[in-house]
């Protein structure tokens, strides 16, 4: 069936919403404003899905698309929509997720804070080998594996090191990992890089217990460090991922080449970057949302709890604030590296504690007077939550990267906590993703 009619809205994976004769109808590749004819192809009971066949009208904010993989790729699902629209969109969906989920009427939301470049944002890769010999994406709601030719969200360098690691392991003839079969040794490419050093660290996640080919792959790395334009490959390190799972990178490292780490700075601290350890993929971005997380803060605090603080980004960017700070975080590399960060950085008022911030015991916690928390997608754990909100911290400042679980325990936290500010942040132009700091006080 053929309708013709005008998108309204993205659906959270970027897909174009069209609203007709009480159906909800999902279109990929619309942007809001657009009069299109679409074709429904399944109906799926609550909803429709249709195809794009003729744009009749396309939206002001429509803008061609930068990357030849657009559509085919789920990675940049807005790079056709102009940038401040981008933002609108994000501000917006934020406002309505916590109006709509959390049930909030009064929003102290603060407008979003754009990103300075909306391109070569990030500083990591994470691409998956395919067969034949390819390095790239996986096809949208699939695995089978496309070959990357471009990405313009990354550093043209992360192009040049993917082509000569495709070329490299196709004339070494080595074997592509096959999750069906769990036979084969490449699993993952893993490019991270750092801004203040220019450094790159290079990362394979390989199905086999050491690496071999280890001379072939310094050779490569010189080779291609003659070609990089502004980074340098400083280490290679092979992460053992010998697991039937989904989970891309493992503890258990085998280095290759240098130290297992890069050098990068945010604020005024250094840190030493791993392969398998959280960091923001935008650090400009991550570092104005830390330095307003610090002003949060205040002066002279006694204790502040960083909970999910990964290497210690922001435990120690509010480290000047009081005379305390405890950063909890589940992965033992994360602790390892926070720990030797605050050493090389001479900050000695911060502890790390090793563990599930919602396993911990009162006693661990202690009794901050502001508790940070800036957890993974599915939000903060129920126990956790339920801890807060015995221990009444005076405030309580929650960076999230999901507007919807952040809606879920904003309306658990606003039994006792008041919002007193709402500010997102674009960490991660051109896609849907979009980072919110929360600021709640009792
Ligand atoms: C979104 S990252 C934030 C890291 C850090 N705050 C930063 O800005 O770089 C979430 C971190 O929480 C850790 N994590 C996930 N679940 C956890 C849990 N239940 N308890 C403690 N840490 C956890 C992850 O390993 C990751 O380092």
């Amino acid at each position: 069936m053929l309708i013709t009619a005008r998108c309204l809205d993205f659906t959270v994976d970027g897909a174009g919403v069209i609203r007709q004769a009480e159906r909800v109808i999902f279109v990929p590749g619309l942007v809001p404003g657009d009069v299109a004819e679409i074709e429904i192809t399944a109906d799926k009971k609550n909803y429709l899905l249709g195809v794009l066949k003729k744009l009749i009208e396309p939206a002001p904010d429509r803008v061609p698309a930068k990357c030849r993989h657009f559509g085919l790729c789920g990675g940049c699902a807005l790079q056709h929509y102009a940038y401040p629209a981008q933002l609108k969109w994000k501000q917006q969906f934020v406002a309505q997720s916590l109006r709509r989920i959390a049930g909030l009427v009064e929003l102290p939301l603060r407008p979003i804070v754009p990103a300075d470049n909306t391109w070569a944002y990030r500083n990591k890769a994470q691409l998956p080998f395919g067969r034949p010999g390819t390095i790239g994406f996986y096809r949208l709601n699939s695995h089978s594996v496309v070959d990357l030719a471009e990405c313009p969200i990354h550093h043209p360098d992360f192009a040049r090191i993917t082509a000569a690691v495709r070329d490299f392991a196709r004339q070494k003839k080595i074997p592509v990992y096959d999750e069906k079969t769990h036979r084969g040794i490449l699993r993952h490419l893993i490019i991270r890089k750092s801004e203040y050093l220019r450094e790159i660290l290079l990362g394979l996640v390989v199905n086999c217990r050491t690496f071999g080919l280890r001379q072939e792959l310094k050779q490569l790395t010189v080779e291609l460090n003659k070609k990089l334009e502004t980074y340098k490959i400083v280490s290679v390190v092979a992460n053992i991922n010998q697991k039937k799972t989904n989970k891309i990178l493992q503890d258990k490292q085998d280095i290759i080449l240098g130290s297992g780490f890069i050098t990068e700075k945010l604020g005024q601290y250094l840190f030493k970057v791993s392969l398998n350890t959280f960091l923001q993929v935008n650090t400009p971005q991550a570092e104005k949302a830390y330095a307003r997380i610090a002003e949060y803060c205040g002066a002279d605090r006694t204790a502040i709890l960083d909970a999910y603080c990964g290497i210690g980004t922001i435990a120690l960017s509010v480290a000047g604030r009081a005379r305390n700070v405890l950063g909890i975080e589940e992965t033992p590399q994360s602790v390892q590296d926070a720990r030797r960060n605050a050493e090389n950085n001479a900050v000695r008022n911060v502890r790390f504690l090793c563990g599930r911030v919602e396993d911990q015991p009162a006693e661990a916690l202690g009794r901050p007077e502001i508790f940070i928390v800036d957890p993974p997608r599915k939000g903060v754990a129920p126990e956790l939550l339920a801890k807060i909100l015995e221990l009444k911290p005076e405030k309580l400042i929650y960076l999230s990267c999901n507007p919807a679980s952040l809606a879920r325990d904003l309306k658990v936290l606003t039994q006792v906590y008041q919002i007193k500010e709402i500010t997102p942040y674009d960490f991660f132009p051109q896609t849907t993703h979009v980072e919110t700091l929360v600021l709640l006080e009792k």
